[in-house]
């Protein structure tokens, strides 16, 4: 078992630095530099014609969230659902629809009965998975491979950014017209996840916030997700309280949550009205004497309200989700650490839930 760690502590923290190996082959042989455009050979007879739904669980929930936003971008109609609040009887759904499952294992029973009733409607069906023939590979009309490689940690980190970026691939396919720059973003994530890997002070981050209440996180629009993805991993391996919030929902009563024992991890990439919008809900924060650890590429002056500061390199929006999102893994994996906890298999979770 050891071994099979290469020299880390945790199977978390190995896949974890996996990252830019694994999400190189997500990519591998779907971006045509030159055409500058995305193609998903798998996918060639998948014609979307009516509105998109995703079903998930878990940080598969997550990644679906971010992929509806990436389809609504694209003037898609689209939404996520958590898989275990899908039915069909509930839920419009039917053959104009294309019904997605982002599920890592492809063995979820919640997100497969989803999938089922989705079919039953007459829906189309597509398995966003890591693993081959997985249940939901095989079941679904079509398949999308995310190849992360096998995860061991219970956590996810690696399937959750290939997760990302193979569904920002799927976007680019189903939206069309998407600008070179979108491209390039794409392919530029695995080299900006690895200067995140060589950079990251999130070791000593996690160090001054070890014994916090309570750790908060905030984004909007592409980093929603993360945030909520963020509080997430931190919950799962710490075994503390820790939620996600749009930034905008802060005042609408999470802020009656915040004190000087609560660090808040704000998302802010960019300098748009997304990034100066959250800055707005970080002074918030810090008129309410919580320490604000940003992260950002440096684009807009959030810095100055922040304690910390979490630096990211400059992408693409839709880039730097998941570039982001790993400083707030590395973040949640040293918080773990240093209280000893069982990193890669937390008390109650297991990796894989099959039943419903
Ligand atoms: C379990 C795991 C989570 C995972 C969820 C969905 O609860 O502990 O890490 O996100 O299942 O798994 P899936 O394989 O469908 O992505």
């Amino acid at each position: 078992e050891e071994t099979g760690k290469s020299g880390y502590d945790h199977y978390m923290q190995k896949e974890i630095y996996e990252q830019p190996t694994s999400l190189r082959q997500c990519l591998r042989g779907r971006v045509d530099e030159l055409e500058g455009e995305i193609v998903l050979e798998e996918l060639a007879d998948l014609a979307v014609e009516g509105p998109v739904q995703f079903v998930a669980c878990g940080t598969s929930y997550h990644a679906a969230l971010y992929g509806s936003a990436l389809l609504q971008e694209r003037g898609i109609p689209a939404q996520a659902f958590l898989a275990s609040e899908y039915a069909s009887e509930r839920i419009p759904v039917g053959e104009d629809h294309l019904v997605v499952g982002v599920t890592q294992s492809g063995e979820t029973a919640d997100t497969m009965r989803a999938l089922r009733e989705a079919s039953a409607a007459g829906a189309e069906t597509l398995a966003v998975t890591n693993v081959v023939a997985s249940s939901a590979a095989r079941e679904c009309d079509h398949a999308l491979y995310i190849r992360a490689g096998p995860e061991i940690g219970v956590a996810a980190t690696k399937t959750f950014a290939s997760q990302q970026v193979a569904l920002t691939a799927l976007a680019c396919v189903i939206g069309g017209g998407d600008s070179r720059e979108v491209v390039r973003g794409l392919r530029s994530v695995p080299d900006k996840v690895q200067t995140v890997l060589d950079e990251s002070t999130a070791r000593e981050v996690a160090a001054e916030f070890v014994d916090a209440d309570a750790y908060f996180f905030i984004g909007r629009h592409y980093q929603y997700p993360v945030a909520l993805e963020g509080a997430l991993k931190m919950k799962e391996i710490t075994y503390k309280h820790a939620e996600g919030f749009a930034a905008g929902e802060l005042k609408h009563g999470p802020l009656a949550l915040v004190t000087e024992r609560t660090p808040v991890f704000a998302l802010v990439t960019g300098d748009g009205e997304i990034a100066r919008k959250t800055i707005g809900n970080v002074k918030e924060v810090e008129a309410r004497g919580a320490p604000v650890v940003a992260v950002t590429d440096g684009q807009s002056d959030v810095e100055q309200y922040a304690d910390h500061v979490l630096r990211v390199p400059t992408s693409t929006p839709v880039a730097a989700a998941t570039v982001a999102n790993v400083q707030l893994q590395l973040v949640a994996y040293w918080v773990a650490n240093m209280l000893g906890r069982s990193i890669d298999k937390p008390r109650n979770l297991a990796k894989s839930v099959t039943v419903e």
